[in-house]
């Protein structure tokens, strides 16, 4: 590093001149490219000190805080959110947000917007497929699109449902399915409906090292047993499911459809973090059906979910208005069209 350069910097960082200098070699010595990055930025950038500074920490400084700067300038990826972070999460009371994705650009747009988990639900099967339950979707779909969802992400935890009855046969064909899931969609964990029956089979998961989240309150994949979408007012029964949950080694417990006071009681009592869905404000985390969210679907939209915006005419605008412009020979223009 040329001296015309180094003083002018040294006098404005408040450094000696020799202090900035040993640090200079200190710098060097973790290899010339790294140097001669220092000198180009130094020659132009000289004052933006601000990134110089950030620089000496990190020749300083063993294991420097990641800074934005340092962060686009390696090009690294956003680090993952895993069990770990759920959990401080809840220490800290920072709430966990959560959507679903069952395709490649939906999971991009949410990794993007910063949500904290995707999941993969079998709610595809009313979502995308169109059916009136969850019950007949396969474990390969599943793993279809769980695959294309997991590949989009580079920070959300992206969590697979078990789909029915995975869950409900026997231990080895739960842990031999969801072992499937994980190696071949790449995700992070699963999720299985079910808490006091299923405990075994959560720990079985668990202790196979495949993060679990088990599904409480109303489990969709037991509709007709429990006689239809209905709010799930047992509160022994929620506490049962919630705790052996817990106990079994699941990370966090999703609660479907239950009367916010019991989302809360369960939420204050387990040390893992609970999700709700229509189980009001009191969950260290809430998960929606993004295309209920975004208004992207056909159907019946339950009372807890929010709008966030209306896809569904905004599409169908577009939509008509490509219709009219075809058949008007307004579409495609010379500049949609390939030069002859
Ligand atoms: O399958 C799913 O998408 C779900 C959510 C409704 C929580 O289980």
């Amino acid at each position: 590093m040329d001296s015309q350069v180094a003083v002018p910097i040294s006098s404005h960082l408040g450094l000696e001149w020799r202090d900035l200098n040993s640090l200079i070699r200190r710098a060097s010595s973790l290899g010339e490219r790294l140097a001669e990055n220092y000198r180009s930025w130094i020659r132009q950038n000289s004052e933006r000190t601000e990134f110089w500074r950030i620089q000496l920490r990190i020749v300083l400084e063993p294991n420097p805080p990641k800074t934005k700067f340092q962060r686009h300038n390696m090009n690294e990826k956003p680090p993952r959110v895993t069990v770990k972070t759920l959990q401080s999460m809840k220490r800290k009371g920072q709430r966990i947000s959560m959507l679903t994705a069952y395709d490649y650009p939906t999971a991009k747009m949410l990794d993007e917007a910063k949500v904290d988990c995707i999941l993969v639900g079998d709610s595809l099967g009313m979502v995308v497929q169109g059916k009136t339950t969850t019950i007949p979707v396969t474990l390969e779909e599943m793993i279809y699109h769980g695959e294309m969802v997991a590949r989009a992400t580079d920070r959300a935890m992206v969590i697979v449902d078990l789909p029915f009855p995975v869950g409900q046969l026997s231990i080895s064909h739960t842990v031999e399915s969801a072992a499937n899931i994980m190696k071949r969609t790449q995700c992070q964990a699963v999720k299985m409906e079910g808490g006091h029956q299923q405990a075994a089979a959560i720990r079985a998961l668990v202790d196979a090292g495949i993060p679990t989240i088990a599904h409480i309150g109303l489990r969709p994949q037991s509709v007709h047993a429990l006689g239809g979408y209905r709010v799930q007012r047992d509160a022994d029964q929620l506490m049962t499911d919630a705790k052996a949950a817990e106990q079994s080694g699941a990370f966090a417990v999703l609660i479907e459809c239950v009367p916010p006071d019991l989302a809360k009681l369960a939420t204050e009592q387990l040390s893992v973090p609970t999700i709700g869905i229509g189980a009001g404000p009191h969950c260290d985390g809430q998960v929606l059906v993004t295309n209920d969210m975004l208004g992207w679907n056909s159907g019946y939209v339950p009372k807890f979910v929010r709008r966030y915006a209306d896809l569904r005419s905004e599409a169908a605008k577009a939509a008509m208005q490509f219709c009219e412009d075809v058949q008007k020979g307004t579409f495609p223009s010379a500049e949609e069209s390939f030069g002859g």
